[in-house]
């Protein structure tokens, strides 16, 4: 046991130093930084939570799957997904028919059940050894015992579960996802469109003798949000943390009604011209033709019931005054706050501050500007305004460059390392156009004031992975 002396010592408040990148206080040790305790990030929950899909084929389990993994990845939460049927596609190699469905195809059963273990096998590693917080395990999930078998495999490895399960009776719906989603599946490469889904009705078929919804009597001590009609109506049952609250604040909120997102930045700005950064200046000649030209470019799309938001800066107000339509002013939209760099050219940055330049360089995500803000404050920072997009339908959101990146990266799924980088020049819009349960989007560049610049930029940007259509 330790003496009393011994023990005072070893309860002493340690001293502290500020990390210079994230300017975040942490305890050190002769000066230096405490590394376990330094390295720790951010963790919402306590222990690694595995996020269990649950539903017959063709009810959006994948659409959920990516979109949720999309949103905790952006928010800071190590996520992955883990999609069963593309075990069952690297096993299998190829796909016959629905009769490998049949509840009474014992090969069949075998190697589906397999291919689940082989699946929370890698779960396992993700969120034990790899670091992850949240897995998403993707498969039908139907009956109770393979809802068991998962239980009690969480419980062995210290995961919290908590179960997704999307129902849904509605033809229209079942329908538009087979067509969207089923017939560009790798399964039906070599098929028709009407062999396909006959095929896969009777792959539908198969489930639904042995389906068993997650019960409010049986079930009531599982955590678990069931969805009904495509976000109609909900049964949320025991959230037992902070991750499984947002999980369900999200699911909540998101839609699938067809609309479209247009992002774009301020018309160029006098400090722009300057080439200094941040401060609050109004719009050069070209950024008020940039703003006429947009309000053309509005009308000419003819958009049902556009919302449009804009910081609280004049540069983007500036801009949406122009189109002659109402807007809302958002504080959260505001630029990254550059601190005592604010209005500097980076010359002027890389003479005063050498350090703080070249830390920026070093890990321009999580570098916090002195008295200011990092890209990952600012992503914190917009998440309510994701929250808002995901409800809302037709929006415009004009807003700066560093904040239109956080919120292109959530769109596209960009990692922190590439987000900070994403091209988002001055005088063009991107049209975000979600698509039901495929792809998450089409997306559209329209430069509506094109200099050599944007040209250049067309021809070097590799930051998107989609066609775009240009308007001048
Ligand atoms: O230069 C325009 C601007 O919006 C600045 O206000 C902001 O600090 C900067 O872009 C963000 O871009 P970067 O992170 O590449 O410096």
């Amino acid at each position: 046991m330790l003496d009393n002396e011994e023990f005072l010592l070893d309860n002493a408040p340690r001293e502290l130093t500020q990390n210079p990148l994230r300017k975040i206080w942490m305890p050190c040790k002769n000066g230096m930084p405490a590394v376990h305790i330094a390295q720790r990030r951010v963790c919402m929950t306590n222990c690694p939570t595995l996020i269990v899909l649950v539903g017959l084929p063709a009810r959006g389990k994948t659409y959920i799957s990516k979109k949720l993994t999309r949103y905790l990845n952006w928010i800071g939460v190590p996520t992955k997904e883990f999609n069963v049927g593309q075990y069952r596609r690297e096993c299998l190699k190829i796909y016959k028919s629905f009769e490998f469905f049949r509840p009474d195809n014992e090969e069949g059963l075998k190697i589906r059940r397999q291919c689940a273990m082989a699946a929370l096998n890698d779960v396992r590693q993700y969120l034990s050894v790899e670091g992850g917080q949240v897995a998403v395990f993707d498969a039908t999930n139907t009956t109770r015992e393979r809802r068991g078998t998962i239980v009690k495999f969480a419980e062995q490895n210290g995961f919290k579960v908590f179960f997704v399960e999307s129902v849904c009776e509605d033809p229209d719906v079942i329908a538009q996802n087979i067509v969207q989603v089923k017939l560009g599946s790798p399964d039906y490469i070599h098929t028709n469109t009407e062999e396909a889904i006959e095929d896969f009705m009777k792959r539908i078929k198969c489930y639904e003798s042995s389906y068993q919804p997650l019960d409010e009597v049986l079930d009531r001590d599982l955590s678990y949000i069931k969805i009904m009609d495509v976000g109609r109506r909900y049964l949320v049952n025991r959230v037992l943390d902070h991750i499984q609250s947002r999980i369900v604040y999200y699911l909540m909120n998101i839609h699938i009604t067809p609309r479209s997102i247009y992002l774009c930045r301020h018309g160029e700005s006098d400090l722009n011209i300057k080439g200094r950064i941040g401060g609050d200046s109004g719009l050069s000649a070209r950024g008020k033709e940039f703003a006429s030209r947009l309000r053309k470019f509005i009308q000419d799309q003819n958009i049902k019931d556009l919302k449009v938001w804009t910081s609280q800066m004049k540069r983007t107000i500036q801009t949406a005054e122009c189109l002659g339509v109402p807007y809302e002013q958002w504080k959260s939209l505001n630029e990254i706050d550059a601190g005592v760099c604010e209005e500097m050219m980076y010359e002027e940055i890389q003479e005063h501050y050498p350090l703080e330049f070249a830390l920026r360089d070093q890990d321009k995500y999580r570098y916090r500007y002195p008295k200011g803000e990092s890209y990952e404050d600012l992503v914190q920072r917009l998440e309510p305004v994701i929250m808002e997009l995901e409800r809302q339908e037709n929006v415009l959101v004009i807003c700066h460059q560093a904040v239109m990146r956080c919120l292109l990266a959530y769109f596209l799924d960009k990692t922190a390392d590439e987000l900070p980088y994403l091209k988002c020049s001055l005088h063009s819009v991107l049209k975000l156009t979600p698509m039901a349960y495929g792809k998450l989007f089409n997306i559209n560049i329209f430069l509506l004031l094109p200099s050599v610049f944007t040209v250049y930029y067309m021809m070097i940007n590799d930051s998107f992975h989609f066609g775009f259509s240009v308007c001048c």
